[in-house]
């Protein structure tokens, strides 16, 4: 069989279990199972695949027939560019979050002083590794959980940068390292309502996306504590569900009375992210 023919096979399969983005689903895991480029797999397209290859690539497209995510079957996900490892215990990188690192390499690349930035809720490290690469500062960053914590610094020692970033496990800033002032926090904390539950995400960790109060619980948490943690001047960027957009911009008003508060809209059009600036 060639690269093309289980291409074209795998591409039906995965289209009739009900997956939308069968073509670039059943291109990516090929290319993962043969370790090819995706330049490669075209230029190899008639080349013939042994055995072994196709029994692996078949097990992959089995499992993503399931649902499983493409990036948990590959163990990574590429985000601003950069390729990070994924594992069960962390949430994959979304494209929405992309903006948070834009708006922050603007927000620290005009500064003259060194600046501290604070990464909250980690993850995989994705965010504050994207701007440590793009712009210089003194970076930290924590997570609650120990195992996503493990994978952020797996994950800024691929990338070279591991001596740049702080990492520290903490329930938002109980941490007591983090007792400093820093100029920029940036908060992507957990934020879907827990309704939300059963339709939507099946693989990835309850507690890095679900919060109690209709997905508010921890985004409030952390609002209350921030004005401790901020410098005068300084800048939050959280993340956070278009549904609770203007709640959540009135109770950030009542901790920052004399910051500016605004809503920014995603590439959809939807309320996603809340600016507190002066
Ligand atoms: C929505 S994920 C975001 C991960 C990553 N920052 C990103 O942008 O893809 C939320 C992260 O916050 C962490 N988290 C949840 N509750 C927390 C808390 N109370 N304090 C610190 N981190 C928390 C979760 O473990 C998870 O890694």
């Amino acid at each position: 069989m060639t690269t093309k023919q289980i291409y074209r096979l795998s591409t039906q399969k995965l289209k009739e279990a009900g997956i939308k983005s069968s073509e670039i689903d059943a291109r990516l895991l090929i290319c993962h199972a043969l370790n090819i480029s995706p330049e490669k797999f075209i230029i190899d397209s008639e080349k013939e695949i042994s055995f072994v290859k196709i029994r692996k690539i078949n097990n992959l497209i089995k499992k993503r027939a399931l649902n499983i995510p493409v990036a948990y079957l590959t163990g990574e996900k590429e985000f601003f560019g950069l390729n990070f490892r994924v594992n069960k215990n962390v949430l994959i990188p979304r494209p929405e979050t992309e903006w948070i690192v834009e708006k922050s390499i603007k927000s620290v690349k005009p500064k003259v002083d060194k600046i501290k930035v604070l990464d909250m809720g980690t993850g995989t490290g994705n965010i504050i590794i994207s701007l440590a690469i793009n712009s210089d500062a003194d970076f930290f960053a924590c997570d609650i959980s120990a195992d996503a914590l493990a994978v952020a610094k797996q994950n800024a020692k691929r990338n070279n940068i591991e001596e740049k970033i702080k990492f520290y496990e903490s329930d938002l800033f109980s941490n007591k390292k983090l007792k400093q002032k820093f100029n920029l926090i940036i908060a992507n904390l957990p934020y879907v309502p827990k309704k939300d539950k059963d339709k939507s995400v099946k693989f990835e960790p309850v507690n890095a996306i679900f919060a109690n109060d209709n997905g508010s619980e921890i985004i409030k948490r952390f609002l209350k504590q921030a004005p401790n943690y901020l410098q005068s001047n300084g800048t939050i960027l959280i993340e956070l569900d278009p549904r609770n957009a203007n709640e959540l911009k009135s109770f950030a008003k009542k901790y920052f009375p004399d910051q500016k508060i605004g809503l920014e809209e995603d590439l959809a059009g939807f309320l996603r992210y809340l600016v507190v600036e002066n």
